[in-house]
C-alpha cells in the first residue's frame, strides 16, 4: 500500500462497535497510518466514549500505532492505565490544564509520543512555550466531543500560523487536524500545512465502505500536496 506524505489517522468514534476489530483491520489494509482513539469523560466535553479496555482489545487487532486523544479533565490520572493497555502516543489539551508542561514531561517519561491539542477558540500563540517539548500539535477543526460535525473554515489561518511556527522553531514536529475532515476539507487543511488528518465519519460512516472511503480520502489529500507544490514553484 503506497502511503503518501500525508498521514491518515482513522478515528474509531464513528466505527461500528459491534465489529470494531474488523473495521480497524479494514482501515489498516486500506492504508491508514494510525488509529485515533477519542477518550471522553462527560465533563471536559459533553459526551462519554471509551476507556483503556478498548485500547487493550485493539492492541492485538492491529499493528498500527494507537493514538489516544484525551478529552478528559484529569489526563495525568489515566496515563499509566492507557500506557499499560498499549497506547503509543497521547494527545492532551492545552485547555483546562494548569500544569501542561508537567503532563507533557510525564508522557515523555513513559516513553510515549506526545502532542498538544488546541480547541477552535484557543489562539495558536499558546503553543509558543510548549512547542519545543512536543512531537506533534493537533488543531481542532470542530469543537471536541462529537463526530459528524462540520469543519470550521476559520481554523485555516490558524493552521497556517501553526505551520509557520513549526517550520521556524521545531521542524519535524507533526501538525494534525481533527474534525469534519472529508474529501472536500482535507485538501484545504493540507494546503495550509497539515500533515496528519484525523477522519472518523469520512472513513467509517460512508456507504461505500471503509476501503473505498479511505482511498478517496487518500487521493484527495495527495492531490492537494501535488497542487500546493506546483503552486509554490
Ligand atoms: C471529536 C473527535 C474526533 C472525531 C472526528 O471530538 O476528537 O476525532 O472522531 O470525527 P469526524 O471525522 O466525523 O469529524
Ligand atoms: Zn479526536
Amino acid at each position: 500500500m503506497d502511503k503518501g506524505i500525508i498521514k491518515l489517522a482513522a478515528s474509531i468514534l464513528s466505527a461500528n462497535f459491534a465489529h470494531l476489530g474488523k473495521q480497524v483491520a479494514e482501515a489498516e489494509r486500506a492504508g491508514a497510518d494510525r488509529i485515533h482513539i477519542d477518550v471522553m469523560d462527560g465533563h471536559f466535553v459533553p459526551n462519554l466514549s471509551m476507556g483503556a479496555p478498548i485500547v487493550q482489545s485493539l492492541r492485538s487487532a492491529t499493528r498500527l500505532p494507537l493514538e489516544t486523544h484525551l478529552m478528559i479533565s484529569d489526563p495525568d490520572f489515566f496515563l499509566d492505565e492507557f500506557t499499560e493497555a498499549g497506547s503509543d502516543s497521547f494527545l492532551v489539551h492545552w485547555e483546562g490544564n494548569n500544569n501542561l508542561h508537567r503532563t507533557v514531561q510525564r508522557i515523555k517519561s513513559l516513553g510515549k509520543r506526545v502532542g498538544v491539542v488546541i480547541n477552535p477558540a484557543t489562539p495558536a500563540a499558546v503553543l509558543e512555550e510548549i512547542l519545543q517539548d512536543v512531537d506533534q500539535v493537533l488543531v481542532m477543526t470542530v469543537n471536541p466531543g462529537f463526530g459528524h460535525q462540520h469543519f470550521i473554515p476559520t481554523m485555516l489561518p490558524k493552521i497556517r500560523s501553526v505551520r509557520r511556527m513549526i517550520d521556524e522553531n521545531k521542524p519535524g514536529c507533526d501538525l494534525e487536524v481533527d474534525g469534519g475532515i472529508d474529501v472536500a476539507t482535507a485538501p484545504l487543511a493540507v494546503d495550509v500545512g497539515a500533515n496528519i488528518l484525523v477522519a472518523g465519519s469520512a472513513i467509517f460512516s460512508e456507504k461505500e465502505g471503509v476501503a473505498a472511503a479511505m482511498k478517496r480520502l487518500r487521493t484527495a489529500a495527495d492531490q492537494a500536496v501535488t497542487s500546493s507544490r506546483l503552486l509554490s514553484r
